[in-house]
């Protein structure tokens, strides 16, 4: 088949994907792991005292902050007066509620008396009473108010809430998503006290599990509306006491954009869109089932992609044969001109806010948990994910 053919038909199957995507539940980020392609030199001039850099990202200078910036001590001073009540104890209450309380700092939790972050919470130690408690008991002890409810609960509970923002407090996000669509969410923040965002660029649970290894999340910081003069400041320092490693600047707009359009595209559903349709391309053409996960699924995600994680894009094309090499040099142009209109339709379904009331929409509604388990039930009873729980199982380490 010609390029010219193949690429017609791309742009065929990724138009008719696009219309039919699905919501998906919240990215888990891939992490990009910081280790230095051995054999090459580094190429980027860090300047800077301690641990503030300015770093040339392919041309463009950007300023990043790193938790040598903000040592232990030096956060316990900076907070020593503060009182960071987290609100919902979901997977960010849970990463950066342990990692601000293991570093020492005054933190408690606020969420719904007996509901399921409740027990959650006190299963990790949270006691009621002493650093657990309802949600406005919380807001009124917390001088830095995090709010971690889910993003449709956020907007639900913003009347309740805002009237407890009071002068003097700090309003924490760790998503754009509230005050920038305002107009869906009706989350307007009191123009009286600092608004920030710290924005993990990974699950709850990897917040958690980095720290705890001694590592750190990537987060974005950004500063909505800076009563103070301090908000900056303020922001850079919670990054680094949730557990970040290091952190860049956003705006929430920009922050909200990127990660619900990087969620829906390469971190989740166009990936799984991606897997999806070249094994049933397999299958179709007589491939058996372990067969189309190996060379769809498992080689990508047990040799290749760490390769590029660690390495980098080309050095993951010089460490393969050179007849894959030819192949995929051939066709990466053809899978980027058929996916860029549905990348493009994506990233505007993000920036005029359909996404954003599709999200509030589905997950307001009171049965939405059970309508989720019911769409992921969907995914577990597909045969290529059928098939990767037997392939997985056969992994020498899990013998
Ligand atoms: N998860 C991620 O990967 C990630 C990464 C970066 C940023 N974020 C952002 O972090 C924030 C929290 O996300 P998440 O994934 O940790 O949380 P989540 O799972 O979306 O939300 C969980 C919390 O919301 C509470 N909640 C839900 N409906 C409620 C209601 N009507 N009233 C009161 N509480 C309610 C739940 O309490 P109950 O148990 O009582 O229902 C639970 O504590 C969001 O802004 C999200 O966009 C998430």
């Amino acid at each position: 088949m010609s390029f010219r053919t193949a690429s017609l038909r791309l742009a065929r199957i990724a138009g008719s994907k696009a219309s039919t995507s699905a919501i998906s539940k919240r990215a888990l980020s891939a992490l990009a792991s910081s280790a230095a392609r051995p054999t090459l030199k580094a190429t980027t001039p860090i300047v800077g005292a301690r641990g503030v850099k300015t770093i040339n990202f392919g041309g463009t200078e950007e300023v990043v902050y790193e938790r040598a910036d903000w040592p232990r001590e030096k956060l316990l001073e900076y907070f020593k007066n503060d009182t960071l009540a987290m609100i919902g104890y979901g997977s960010q209450g849970y990463g950066q509620g342990l990692n601000l309380r293991d570093n020492g700092l005054n933190v408690i939790v606020g969420v719904r008396e007996n509901g399921a972050s409740w027990k959650a919470a006190i299963e990790d130690g949270w006691i009621p009473g002493q650093n657990l408690f309802p949600v406005e008991e919380a807001i009124n002890k917390g001088t830095i108010v995090m709010n971690l409810l889910s993003d449709a609960a956020q907007s639900e509970t913003w009347p309740q809430i805002k009237p407890l923002i009071t002068e003097g407090k700090t309003l924490y996000f760790a998503h754009g998503f509230s005050p920038v669509f305002k107009d869906l969410t009706h989350v307007e923040t009191p123009a009286n006290v600092d608004v920030i965002l710290v924005a993990p660029k990974g699950s709850g649970r990897t917040v958690r599990s980095l720290f705890k290894e001694g590592r750190g999340i990537n987060s974005s910081y950004a500063v909505w509306n800076d009563v103070s003069g301090n908000a900056h400041e303020k922001a850079q320092a919670l990054a680094v006491a949730v557990g970040s490693g290091y952190v860049y600047q956003t705006t929430f707009e920009r922050e909200v954009n990127s990660d619900l359009y990087g969620e829906r595209g390469c971190l989740m559903g166009g990936i799984h869109g991606m897997f999806l349709a070249q094994y049933e391309v397999l299958r179709e053409n007589g491939h058996t089932p372990s067969e189309a996960f190996n060379e769809t699924v498992e080689e990508a995600t047990q040799s290749l992609y760490p390769l590029i994680g660690k390495y980098g894009m080309d050095y993951m094309y010089d460490a393969c044969s050179t007849t894959a090499r030819r192949g995929a040099l051939d066709w990466y142009p053809i899978f980027k001109d058929a996916l860029k209109p549905v990348f493009q339709d994506l990233y505007e379904s993000v920036r005029n806010g359909s996404e954003t009331q599709r999200s509030l929409d589905f997950n307001s509604q009171p049965d939405y948990r059970e309508k989720l388990e019911s769409e992921l039930q969907t995914i577990r009873s597909m045969e290529i994910w059928k098939v990767g729980k037997e392939v997985r199982k056969l992994r020498p380490e899990n013998n």
